[in-house]
């Protein structure tokens, strides 16, 4: 693969790999001196069209932490707002011979068109309602990490599944590696075509945590339903929120996950996203780091000489 644009196309083993390329990643980001050489002289370009903290940081973070020049450029202060088309835009990146471009848009498909353009590798940072294929493997990478395997487990993705780019990439990928995926969501929250991912579907949130080794929680997206029905906050908390007394539902040492940014007191209760035993909240942005360092290693590899990785 030349770009990572998505979960959707990886083998079972390549998502493995890129976990496993992660781990000496982990390692060496919990040590004093975090600093590896191997992408000296190379350019990392952090092109975001909409506004993140954790994708956006710790992409900059691993590529610093690995030898790169890194730049980063926020469509709010570029020339974006003056009316320059995206593909003027990616054009203008290549030509400054970046040898990574990491893109956030929020037009689905919008990476790919980018990808089709430039000369170096490039990475989905999130598309739209697409796929978030970073934050699939960080929330593997932390699963693994915590319950030693994937395959077998019951994990329940709870909330707004359909504006969720980060629900489509998890369910591809936690499907691929054995898990018993459940997609748990008021109706009018679940995309249609969720039929071709081999989930179940719950539309009640008691039944569907029922034994779940892992309840991933999603962010009520209420600025992607401009002009469609916006539920209340209160009410969504009441029938959606993850609450102490809902999550008694689920296995005893059920992990608690969250990709950030919360909304504290909609989809999930503070006391549940700040109980050290069961969150793993703050661990899935320190793996965020560890595996986008594996990708940006991994993806330069043809251009550094090596062989490529699949
Ligand atoms: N989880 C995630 O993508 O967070 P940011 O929007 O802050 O990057």
């Amino acid at each position: 693969h030349r770009h990572l644009l998505g979960i959707a196309g990886l083998q079972p083993h390549e998502i493995g790999f890129l976990l496993d390329e992660a781990e000496q990643w982990v390692a060496m980001n919990r040590a004093t001196q975090k600093h590896d050489n191997r992408l000296n002289g190379l350019t990392l370009i952090n092109a975001f069209f909409e506004n993140s903290t954790r994708t956006l940081l710790s992409f900059e973070i691993a590529g610093k932490r690995l030898g790169a020049d890194v730049v980063n450029m926020h469509a709010a202060q570029s020339s974006v707002k003056k009316g320059e088309t995206l593909i003027d835009t990616a054009m203008t990146l290549n030509a400054m011979r970046a040898d990574m471009i990491v893109i956030r848009h929020a037009s689905s498909g919008a990476v790919q068109l980018i990808a089709d353009k430039v000369d170096c590798p490039v990475l989905n940072a999130g598309d739209g309602r697409h796929e978030h294929p970073t934050q699939a493997l960080l929330d593997a990478l932390t699963i693994r990490r915590r319950k030693g395997q994937i395959a077998g487990l019951v994990i329940a993705i709870c909330g707004d599944v359909l504006h969720s780019r980060v629900a489509r990439s998890n369910i591809l990928a936690l499907t691929a590696l054995g898990a018993d995926v459940r997609v748990v969501a008021p109706p009018t929250l679940i995309p249609p075509d969720l039929d071709r991912m081999h989930v179940a579907r719950f539309t009640d949130m008691d039944a569907g945590l029922d034994g779940a080794d892992v309840v991933m929680m999603l962010r009520l997206q209420t600025e992607r339903m401009a002009g469609g029905f916006v539920p209340s906050l209160r009410e969504y908390h009441a029938f959606w929120g993850l609450t102490p007394e809902r999550l008694a539902r689920a296995r005893p040492d059920a992990l608690v996950m969250h990709p950030g940014p919360m909304n504290r007191g909609v989809e999930i209760a503070s006391s549940v996203a700040d109980d050290p035993a069961r969150s793993a909240i703050t661990e899935q942005v320190e793996m965020g780091v560890a595996v986008r360092m594996a990708c940006l290693d991994v993806l330069t590899r043809r251009a550094r000489g090596m062989e490529g990785w699949a």
